[in-house]
């Protein structure tokens, strides 16, 4: 078990309503009291307002799923860090693989991402992940270590601001989970890798992310270097994610 209390991510990807939503965080709020792991969500941008209001009274943290990698201007579709702060938002995923994979994100702009929000007192979660072809061809260790060390090298000392999710791209949303020890395997890697770079390492939050839910959550937490996770499906599913938050929090 690690140090700190566990951090538990909701990422909800393109999932939502105003109705599912208020009917989401009130069964949330009747089971959360005082439990001691970190929670966050992080909701598709248009909800960021509705949601703000409907998390100020729990102790859950609201979050975004992407930002700009631009400060402001003509960039027609885009949010930028500070119009999320006014939000309170407190996290932002960059570098999600569907970013990467559906809309060309490369390193240098996630790393320019992570700098947007640090500057805005926002905590970047920087996903690293290998895909399955690059798995197979013994890839992982190499690929997760190229996509931190943009990071890493955009921000200097500001990196101990930061949690990292590792992603492997063939468990999102396959139902395809990382053993605990595949995880806990890439998991020390990036912690040296961390440990290179910041006197914090030891304390910041490298979660595991790809189907985790209510069955498999305990085995990936009990590893070492697993100090949370960030969950896509079974963080719409009200009990489902109140059930890991039970288990983080033990
Ligand atoms: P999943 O998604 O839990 O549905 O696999 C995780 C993620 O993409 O963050």
């Amino acid at each position: 078990m690690s140090k700190t209390p566990k951090l538990m991510v909701g990422n909800w990807k393109m999932h939502g309503s105003l109705s599912a939503n208020a009917a989401f965080v009130a069964g949330l709020t009747a089971g959360v009291s005082g439990f001691a792991c970190r929670a966050a969500l992080c909701v598709p941008a248009v909800y960021l307002a509705q949601m703000q209001a409907l998390l100020a009274a729990t102790p859950v943290a609201l979050g975004a799923q992407d930002l700009s990698a631009h400060d402001v201007g003509a960039y027609t579709g885009e949010v930028s860090a500070q119009m999320l702060r006014d939000f309170s938002v407190r996290y932002a995923i960059v570098g999600h693989s569907e970013r990467r994979q559906y809309h060309g994100e490369t390193d240098a702009q996630v790393a320019t991402k992570a700098q947007r929000a640090l500057a805005a007192g926002i905590t970047p979660i920087v996903c690293v992940g290998e895909s399955l072809a690059e798995r197979e061809a013994g890839l992982t260790e190499s690929v997760v270590k190229r996509q931190l060390a943009a990071v890493i090298h955009a921000n200097g000392h500001c990196i101990s601001e930061i949690v990292v999710a590792y992603e492997p791209v063939w468990a999102i949303g396959t139902g395809l989970t990382a053993t605990p020890e595949q995880a806990q395997q890439v998991h020390a890697v990036l912690r040296a890798q961390l440990r290179a770079a910041s006197a914090h390492a030891p304390r910041m939050p490298i979660l595991y992310g790809g189907s985790m839910n209510a069955s498999n959550v305990a085995s990936l937490l009990d590893q070492a270097d697993v100090d949370g996770g960030l969950v896509g499906g079974a963080s719409l599913k009200g009990p489902d994610f109140l059930s890991m938050l039970a288990v983080a929090a033990r």
